[in-house]
C-alpha cells in the first residue's frame, strides 16, 4: 500500500502549498478555510490529548480491518504500536491522515479538530506528518536540497527552482540536519545515501514542516543495527517537542524507545501498557509474541 515516489512527492508539494496558503487562486473560500486551520497553537490539547480515536470501524468488502478502535495520545508522547500482520496498524494511520475514510467512529486532533472533516493535504497542513515505510526522497538532489524542497512553495518554485530561504528557515534546516545525523552529508546526493540515511532524510523533510504529530510506519525496517540504534536516539530526541506514533515489529527497538505500548489485533486494541506489561499478557503472547 506504499504509494510510489510520484504520489508522495506530489502530496508533499501540495502540503507545502496548503501550508503556505499560496496558489489557492480558484476559490477564495478555500483559501480562507486553510488560513484558519493552520494557525500556530490552534490544536487544543487542554484535555491532555493530541489525538483521539473513538470506536472507529472500517470494512473492506465486508472484511472488518478496523473494528471498534479507540485510543488516545498525549501531547509530546512517543507511543509505540505493535501487533500481528494485518492487525490494522497501517490502516489506522491511513484513517488518521485522511487516506481512508472510516465507516463510523470519531477521529479528533486535539479536542476541537474533527479529522474526518478534512482532506489528506489539509490534515498534513494541520501538523500531522506521515512517514511511509519506503524512503521517498528525491534521489537526484542533495540532502540540503531535499530539505529545502520540503519548504518549497508554489510561488517560489514558479519564480525559480533556486529559491532563497529566510534566516529562520536556514536555522531550521541546519538544526534538522544535525537532528537527523546528516550535517556532514548536506552536499551529498540523496541517491548515494544508505537506506537508513534516506529514512532519516525523509524524517528530516517532515521535520522541516514542524509537525505536531508524526506517524512512523516501520521506520527501522531494513536498517542496520547501528542505524536502528541511532534512529531510537533520534525518536527519543523528538519526543516532547513532537508527539510520535511509531509502528514497529522490531522488539529491541521498541524496548529502547517505548513508554506506553498499544497492541493492535483484528482492528482494535488488545492490550495497552508498558512493554513488560503487554509482553506478559497471555492474549498478546497468543496472538503475536508467542508465534
Ligand atoms: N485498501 C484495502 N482494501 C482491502 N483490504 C485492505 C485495504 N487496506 C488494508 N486492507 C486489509 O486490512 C487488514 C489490515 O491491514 P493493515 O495493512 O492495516 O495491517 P498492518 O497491521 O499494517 O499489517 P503489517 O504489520 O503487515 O504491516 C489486512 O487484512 C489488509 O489486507
Ligand atoms: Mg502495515
Amino acid at each position: 500500500m506504499t504509494p510510489d515516489l510520484m504520489e508522495e512527492g506530489a502530496l508533499r508539494l501540495e502540503r507545502s502549498l496548503v501550508t503556505s496558503g499560496v496558489g489557492q487562486t480558484e476559490s477564495g473560500g478555500r483559501e480562507a478555510g486553510y488560513g484558519r486551520v493552520h494557525t500556530p497553537g490552534e490544536v487544543d490539547t487542554t484535555h491532555g490529548r493530541i489525538l483521539y480515536l473513538e470506536d472507529v470501524h472500517v470494512s473492506f468488502d465486508g472484511f472488518k480491518a478496523i473494528n471498534g478502535l479507540s485510543l488516545d495520545i498525549a501531547p509530546g508522547e512517543l507511543r509505540c504500536v505493535i501487533g500481528p500482520n494485518g492487525a490494522g496498524k497501517t490502516t489506522m494511520m491511513d484513517i488518521i491522515t485522511g487516506k481512508t475514510r472510516p465507516d463510523s467512529g470519531q477521529v479528533f486532533f486535539g479536542s476541537t479538530i474533527d479529522l474526518l472533516r478534512h482532506r489528506e493535504a489539509e490534515i498534513a497542513a494541520l501538523g500531522i506528518g506521515r512517514k511511509f515505510q519506503k524512503p521517498t526522497v528525491f534521489e537526484q538532489l542533495s540532502v540540503f536540497e531535499n530539505l529545502e524542497l520540503a519548504l518549497a512553495t508554489d510561488k517560489r518554485v514558479r519564480h525559480s527552482m533556486v529559491f532563497r530561504l529566510t534566516g529562520e528557515e536556514q536555522d531550521r534546516l541546519a538544526e534538522v540536519l544535525t537532528t537527523i545525523h546528516l550535517a556532514d552529508h548536506a552536499a551529498r546526493q540523496a541517491g548515494l545515501l544508505s537506506h537508513g540515511q534516506k529514512q532519516w532524510l525523509e524524517i528530516g523533510m517532515l521535520l522541516m514542516q514542524d509537525p505536531k504529530l508524526l506517524l512512523l510506519d516501520e521506520p527501522v525496517a531494513g536498517m542496520t543495527d547501528e542505524e536502528t540504534e541511532r534512529t531510537a536516539q533520534l525518536f527519543l530526541a523528538l519526543k516532547g517537542k513532537h508527539s510520535l506514533m511509531v509502528v514497529e515489529h522490531d522488539m529491541s527497538f521498541i524496548r529502547t524507545i517505548s513508554e506506553k505500548v498499544t497492541v493492535l489485533c483484528d482492528g482494535s486494541v488488545l492490550a495497552e501498557g508498558t512493554l513488560d506489561e503487554v509482553q506478559a499478557d497471555e492474549r498478546v503472547i497468543e496472538v503475536y509474541l508467542g508465534r
